[in-house]
């Protein structure tokens, strides 16, 4: 019988040559998991409720029309990444955009920076809930190619929901003082972030 739970199919696994995973790769892949999952989304939780209460017309915008939550999502996304960037090991010498990066050269890959290229998207600084469907859909928030983040989709869910209940029980929701940033240099969330009603 094969496992439904992630925990067991870990256990069970082969490798392409047909190994088990050791317990490092195991401890690793579930704290990388438990990681990746968590932080990241309470960071796009408190990232997008300090852009929409910036400007009280937003939260006010979004209250009053549900259909907003999703673009709102997805521009705090582009806005303010919450993964700033994650390092690359270059296979082979390769030159992007005049730059010759040699073999074996460790990048950071900085999808803040991408998401507020200005030949991408217009008034990258700014904050639009009115931001274009095909501009929104270009971030590269959760990353790109074989390692884009496989929980993109639940953490969209999870924002989703959250919002609506906090619009719905919190219709008059403001900020109360200065917040503060979480401290890992390459992920962006706030620590704090006073709020009253
Ligand atoms: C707003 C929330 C999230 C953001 C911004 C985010 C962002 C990212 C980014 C930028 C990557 C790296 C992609 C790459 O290397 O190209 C990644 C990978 C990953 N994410 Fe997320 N993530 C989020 C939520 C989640 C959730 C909810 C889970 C799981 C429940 C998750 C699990 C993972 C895992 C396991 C990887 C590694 C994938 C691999 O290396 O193949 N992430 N994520």
């Amino acid at each position: 019988m094969v496992p439904d739970d992630l925990m067991s199919v870990l256990l069970v696994f082969r490798t392409d040559e047909g190994r088990p995973l050791t317990e490092f790769e195991i401890n690793n892949s579930l704290m990388n998991l438990l990681l990746a999952g968590n932080e990241t989304t309470t960071s796009l939780l408190t990232n997008l409720v300090w852009r929409l209460l910036e400007d009280p017309s937003r939260w006010a915008a979004v209250r009053d029309d549900r259909s907003l939550v999703g673009p709102a999502i997805e521009e705090s996304l582009r806005f303010d990444s919450p993964v700033l960037g994650m390092f690359r090991t270059s296979l082979r010498e390769v030159t992007l955009s005049g730059t010759t990066i040699p073999q074996k050269t460790k990048i950071q890959a900085n999808y803040a920076a991408a998401n507020r290229d200005p030949v991408v998207f217009t008034d990258p600084d700014e904050f639009r809930l009115d931001r274009p469907k095909e501009e929104l859909r270009r971030h590269i928030a959760f990353g790109k190619g074989p390692h884009v983040c496989p929980g993109a989709q639940l953490s969209r869910l999870e924002a989703d929901i959250a919002l609506n209940a906090l619009l719905d029980n919190f219709p008059t929701l403001r900020i109360d003082g200065p917040g503060e940033r979480i401290l890992p240099f390459n992920f962006w969330g706030r620590q704090r972030l006073p709020v009253a009603w």
